[in-house]
């Protein structure tokens, strides 16, 4: 049975299309609970949010550090804004190699529109690039740069140009021939800005926003030598490098970065989900100098009420601080991989089509657009726990594990084993 919508909530505001009917009430490690106490594994880890998994040790820290001064007026400056703005940018300058400044926003999409003002305050609006298959929030401005038009449908545009460049997957780019990002491919973008035909400029392109995993789109890892042939196209026209780490940031494919794992120095970075562990909405926008200086991006450019609340500042500090003592997290991430690999490769299901893991990040393709089937039956046998699975309706023959960084070999092991048999029912049905 299928909950019906509340009367007082607004089904636009959801992002399922029918109601869940399962209720959460508490959560613990990589399991949540459910009103009648049924425990589910948590394979999806609030959107990718949750590297630490639910650890109440960083909700309680974070009250400590602020329960004497819990907001301040967006014109006062605290010590702890001061702080965490400077180990966000010590840490984000210290990886692309390149010094920069950091601004703080909300959420994702809000840390996306920053940063096309960065853009904008140095580029002007010429056109923006972005990849079909591309997800970078739902906001009014981000709706235009993500790829479903359905994100877009009630809401009209009046911004710059955006091109959508091929999507960067072999199964499903228009030019692909099977032979990965082929000479086709590699052509129909470099002829963008050098003929006419595409409405592109020859320069005056304002940026290139770009995730190094295309996340919505289906957890795509875009080939990295084509990823950097359309970076150091972008940059001929004179955009800038924006890359969305607002999933990728903090070792989720592995590297601390997923720009690192393409080759890519970006000059604006977003970073977002995993800052907070999932506990405040928060993101911050790091510019390499002097994009974001005060000549440029003057006072006033930019405030919000709440972008830096001393509360979400400080469970940001506590986070950092994890990820500052936890050095080993590129090895252990990768101890994660190969757990998960050989976990999933055992499943022996012929709905399966292929597995693919990068970093903490599981891909396994199916025979069928069987997802939303899958992710359904996987919370719903009476007999097992739950297994909360990540899908999307950009890519619906594929599921997704992106389970907590923390996650240990016998959960993964178990999450891969109630992911088979939610397999064999589908197996059973079809
Ligand atoms: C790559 C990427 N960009 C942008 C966003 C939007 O972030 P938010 O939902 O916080 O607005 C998301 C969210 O899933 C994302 O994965």
């Amino acid at each position: 049975m299928t909950a019906s919508l509340p009367a007082e909530m607004a089904a636009g505001d959801l992002v399922y299309r029918t109601p869940p009917d399962v209720r959460f009430e508490r959560a613990e490690g990589v399991r949540l609970y459910d009103e009648s106490g049924r425990e589910y594994l948590d394979a999806e880890a609030a959107n990718g949010s949750l590297s630490w998994g639910y650890d109440s040790s960083i909700v309680r820290e974070a009250c400590l550090r602020t329960m004497s001064m819990p907001a301040l007026p967006s014109f006062c400056e605290s010590t702890l804004r001061v702080r965490v703005v400077r180990r966000l940018a010590e840490r984000i300058s210290a990886a692309v190699g390149a010094p920069g400044r950091v601004a703080l926003e909300l959420g994702g999409a809000q840390g996306i529109e920053m940063a096309m003002r960065i853009v904008a305050a140095n580029r002007g609006g010429g056109p923006i690039m972005t990849f079909q298959g591309g997800y970078h929030g739902r906001s009014p401005f981000t709706a235009h740069l993500s790829a479903s038009a359905r994100y877009r449908a009630v809401q009209p545009w009046s911004g710059p140009d955006v091109v959508r460049l091929p999507y960067p997957d072999c199964r499903t780019c228009s030019f692909s021939t099977g032979d990965g990002c082929n000479p086709a491919c590699a052509a129909a973008v470099e002829r963008l800005g050098h003929d006419d035909l595409f409405g592109v400029p020859r320069t005056g392109v304002a940026a290139l926003v770009l995730e190094p995993l295309l996340n919505v789109g289906g957890c795509v890892v875009p080939d990295s030598a084509h990823l950097r042939r359309v970076v150091d196209h972008v940059r001929s026209l004179g955009g800038l490098i924006v890359v969305d780490e607002i999933f990728t940031g903090m070792h989720r494919l592995g590297h601390e970065w997923g720009f690192q794992l393409h080759g890519i120095e970006p000059d604006i970075v977003v970073a977002s989900k995993a800052l907070t562990n999932g506990v405040t909405a928060f993101s911050c926008v790091w510019a390499r100098e002097p994009l974001a200086s005060p000549e440029i991006f003057p006072p006033g450019s930019h405030s919000s009420t709440f972008a830096g609340n001393p509360h979400s500042l400080a469970v940001v500090d506590t986070v950092l601080d994890r990820w500052q003592d936890w050095p080993e997290a590129r090895q252990d991430v990768a101890h994660l991989s190969t757990v998960l690999t050989k976990a999933l490769g055992e499943l022996r299901n012929d709905v399966i089509t292929g597995v693919s893991v990068t970093g903490a990040l599981a891909k396994v393709d199916l025979a069928g657009p069987y997802a939303s089937r899958v992710r359904a039956l996987a919370t719903s046998d009476p007999g097992l726990p739950g297994l909360l699975l990540a899908s999307t309706g950009m890519a619906p023959s594929t599921v997704i594990l992106h389970p907590p960084l923390v996650t240990s070999e016998e959960d993964l092991r178990q999450m891969a084993a109630l992911l088979g048999a939610a397999l064999d029912r589908v197996e059973c049905e079809t």
